[in-house]
């Protein structure tokens, strides 16, 4: 993926208008990890929806695969979002009424490319890849918030995406599970995903192939 001179400008009524990212250049490959350091209100949240998908910009140009963000079509990026990319945040999301396999198995159920009777067995070896083999079948309030934010990025890899965004994912873990799932999402882009973890810790420095700072809207690299 791909940006260049990206703009995003919010309007709210009669306010000024909020420049939440100022013509922003980046590129983000495959195999390699990158954080977005900034603080809060910076724009490190609206530049990942945008990256997702999950919104427009207002100028500038975003490409993915060789294609222009505004020119794919509403059916186009809803199967993108579906395929292509895998979220994860810091308040996990986990459904308090669902088995942590039956969390990770959701998305499973929009991708018809995922046969029926194979959803369980690959939900049961993503915990697994994450060390949670022993907490399948527990529900989200009888796991620790380090356990569920690994059954969250066990749900975001469901689909296979080639690339993992993640935001502020251990802003509400102590600093062991913090250490862990850095390293489970090192691992991860290891195996050839790009990985993009949004963070105003530090500590996502020692794992990244390369950081971006965020300040204002604008980003650099120093
Ligand atoms: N939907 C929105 N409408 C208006 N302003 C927004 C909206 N989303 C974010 N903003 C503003 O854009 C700026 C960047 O926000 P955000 O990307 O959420 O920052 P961060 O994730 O770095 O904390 C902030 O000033 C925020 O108030
Ligand atoms: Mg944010």
């Amino acid at each position: 993926m791909k940006v260049k001179n990206l703009s995003k400008i919010f309007k709210v009524d009669d306010k000024e208008d909020v420049i939440a990212l100022d013509k922003i250049n980046a590129t983000f490959e495959k195999g390699k990890m990158y954080a977005i350091i900034g603080e809060s209100g910076a724009g490190k949240t609206t530049l990942i929806n945008i990256l997702g998908l999950l919104d427009d910009y207002t100028s500038g140009e975003y490409m993915i695969d060789d294609k222009l963000a505004d020119k794919l079509n509403e059916d186009e990026k809803a199967d993108m979002r579906m395929k292509k990319f895998g979220f994860v945040f810091q308040s996990y999301y986990l459904n308090p009424k669902l088995k942590a396999y039956e969390n990770v198995m959701i998305p499973m159920f929009i991708n018809n490319e995922i046969k029926k009777n194979e959803r369980k067995d690959k939900a049961i070896s993503l915990l697994k890849q994450f060390g949670l083999l022993d907490r399948v079948t527990h529900y989200p309030n009888q796991l620790s918030g380090g356990e569920q934010q690994r059954v969250a990025i066990a749900r975001a890899l469901a689909n296979d995406p080639e690339v993992l965004i993640a935001d502020e994912p251990t802003g509400n873990l102590d600093k062991e599970n913090e250490k862990l799932v850095f390293e489970y999402l090192k691992d991860i882009c290891n195996q050839g995903k790009c990985v993009i973890v949004v963070s105003h810790n530090m500590i996502v420095k020692d794992y990244a192939d390369k950081i971006y700072y965020i300040n204002k809207g604008k980003l650099s690299e120093k």
